[in-house]
């Protein structure tokens, strides 16, 4: 009934835990003591005494009780709520610091929106576990054994069925509780894969509506909908059911109490007040374990979204390694091969050197292996056989940090973020003044049309969607400039813009690869050209490497790409002429 992981998280909440239980408890001698006193006083009328004195008593006890009570309660719900806040805050930190340890490079398939919903709700659905739960839990265990200690003077035999009954309600809880985790396992995931749906949906909206796809997308989404309210019924049928059989069995146990006591009564083995209390206080010997078993089922859900915030805790990081320092910027690779997934090959047994300084072009047919040699290379992909080293030192021994100040990769998407210009550039740079951030501007001829905006204030909307593409890359890589490293690799950088933005872009990294180490895959070849040394794969393989001129010489598998696309660029010009 406890879970021991989540148990473990508790920490500092421990001591609110403790407060939370040692406040119900003085509310329950407080209301034993109100009870006592309004037994005594009920004896005293029906015995015919004067009830004067003991009146006065009674009612200073039970205002006195009521007050304490009610501190009490106050002191629990506020206990609750430090416990649940000191855990929750605990909670998404791990969460989050595991985001950022796992990186970019997660290889498990949790969706975005699983990911929300589990940092988010699913913490939030342990509230109750830990603010109402895990103190009821004591508290529903101390209650009866306090009440029976008292009430054994009274009419031992009485307290004695009411303390027996009391395990049955923990009893019943524990039989349906597999059910109720089957239920709920299943709950949680139509729960986090309607909201997976939802989120897709919505982002892709617009391609759905240019197809006209949104009205099928909808049905399916009704669909998922509607399996969501039924699992959510199939709990809520659960809750119901089990509450009933809680219930049963506390009144029942009650009711036997009660009659044991009137049974005593009557043979006069125990006195009118002392009969009384047993009738006023046997539902007490209950309601705690009840009122768990009510939170029990509120607190499986937070169990069930646990047992998800946990497997994602659980997911393999890679270890971060911990060279630091390069004794140059060259590449070398020898018999380096991966695979995403364990099976399928994507690189096999590839060799070069990729030298200091100078411009190194990868070419190949789209799906050949460019970007994933990239994402080895840049220390992304870290599962791979054979060796590659920069710097003299093996990538995936390398520190994440140190490596980043080495390479800077840019990809045909890199994102921009809401915010200024400016706090968009500083990303790479953080200390540079606004000269600098202007002249990496000027490189990329944005300069111009950002002084005629707001300069570098000027607001980027969310990824950059109020740029155009051309703007949105020309940006990109006036930011990848301010990142002052040895080594750049530029995988598509110039892809889908216009040819005046590429031709800026182009200009750049031919600048950069005078005194850098310049990585540049790119579809078009007449970009390669200028390399000093070209690496051509074929379906992972490496096929050829050399320059243009060697490879055209080759006549081989360069050579055919070159002439495919050179026809295709220089199509209808020929008619022209
Ligand atoms: N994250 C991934 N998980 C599994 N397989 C992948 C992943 N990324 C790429 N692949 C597979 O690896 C192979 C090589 O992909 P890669 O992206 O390296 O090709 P590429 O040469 O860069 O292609 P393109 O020119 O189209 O960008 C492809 O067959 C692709 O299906
Ligand atoms: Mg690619």
């Amino acid at each position: 009934m406890i879970d021991r992981r989540l148990f473990s998280l508790i920490g500092e909440g421990k001591k609110y835990i403790f407060l939370n239980v040692l406040a119900q408890w003085i509310s329950l001698l407080a209301g034993i003591a109100m009870m006592y006193a309004i037994a005594l006083t009920m004896d005293a009328l029906y015995s015919g005494l004067s009830g004067g004195i003991l009146g006065t008593f009674a009612l200073m006890t039970v205002t006195g009780a009521m007050f304490v009570r009610y501190l009490c309660t106050r002191a629990s719900s506020r206990c609750g709520f430090l416990s649940s806040r000191t855990v929750k805050h605990v909670l998404r930190e791990k969460i989050y610091d595991k985001l950022v340890r796992l990186g970019p490079d997660r290889s498990d398939d949790t969706g975005t929106a699983e990911l929300l919903q589990t940092a988010s709700e699913g913490v939030d659905q342990l509230e109750t576990y830990y603010g109402a739960y895990l103190p009821q839990f004591f508290y529903a265990m101390l209650a009866p054994l306090t009440l029976f200690a008292v009430l054994c003077f009274v009419s031992w035999k009485a307290a004695l069925v009411l303390l027996i009954a009391v395990p049955l309600i923990p009893v019943s809880i524990i039989v349906v509780q597999k059910w109720a985790k089957k239920i709920l396992g299943s709950y949680w995931d139509q729960y986090t894969e309607l909201g997976d749906s939802f989120l897709e949906n919505l982002q892709g909206l617009t391609t759905l509506k240019i197809y006209q796809a949104d009205g099928e997308r909808n049905v399916r989404m009704n669909e998922e909908a509607e399996k969501f309210r039924r699992a959510t019924m199939r709990v809520l049928i659960m809750q119901l059911n089990s509450i009933s059989v809680m219930d049963l069995t506390a009144w029942g146990g009650a009711a036997a109490g009660i009659i044991v006591a009137l049974l005593e009564l009557k043979s006069h083995a125990v006195p009118i007040y002392g009969c009384l209390m047993i009738i006023l206080l046997s539902a007490e010997f209950f309601l705690p374990m009840r009122q768990l078993g009510s939170y029990f089922h509120i607190a499986m859900n937070g169990m069930a979204a646990s047992d998800r915030i946990f497997a994602f805790l659980d997911l393999e990081e890679g270890k971060d390694g911990t060279v630091t320092e390069a004794e140059n910027h060259a590449f070398e690779i020898s018999h380096l091969s991966f695979s995403y997934d364990g099976q399928r090959q994507v690189l096999k047994e590839i060799s070069a050197v990729l030298s200091e300084s100078g411009m190194t072009a990868v070419a190949g047919e789209s799906g050949s292996g460019k970007s994933t040699l990239a994402g080895i290379l840049c220390g992304g992909l870290k599962n791979y056989e054979g060796s590659a080293v920069y710097g003299g030192h093996e990538i995936r021994e390398w520190n994440h940090d140190a490596l980043m100040k080495e390479i800077t990769y840019v990809g045909s998407n890199a994102y921009l973020y809401k915010g200024t210009v400016r706090g968009n550039l500083q990303m790479a740079a953080p200390d540079a003044e606004d000269e600098e951030l202007l002249e990496a501007l000027a490189k990329v001829r944005l300069n111009e049309w950002l002084q005629e905006q707001d300069g570098l204030d000027t607001q980027l909307q969310e990824a950059g969607s109020n740029l155009s593409g051309g703007q949105r890359q020309r940006l990109a890589l006036a930011r990848a400039l301010l990142h002052d490293t040895p080594v750049f690799i530029f995988d598509e950088a110039t892809s889908n813009i216009d040819a005046e933005s590429e031709a800026v872009i182009m200009a750049n990294i031919r600048q950069l690869a005078v005194d850098r180490t310049v990585i540049l895959i790119s579809h078009r070849l007449g970009n390669a050209a200028e390399a000093r040394k070209i690496l051509v794969l074929e379906d992972g393989c490496l096929k050829e490497s050399g320059t243009h001129q060697e490879l055209l010489e080759q006549n081989s598998l360069y050579a055919g790409m070159w002439n495919a696309q050179n026809t295709l660029e220089n199509y209808g010009k020929d008619g022209e002429a």
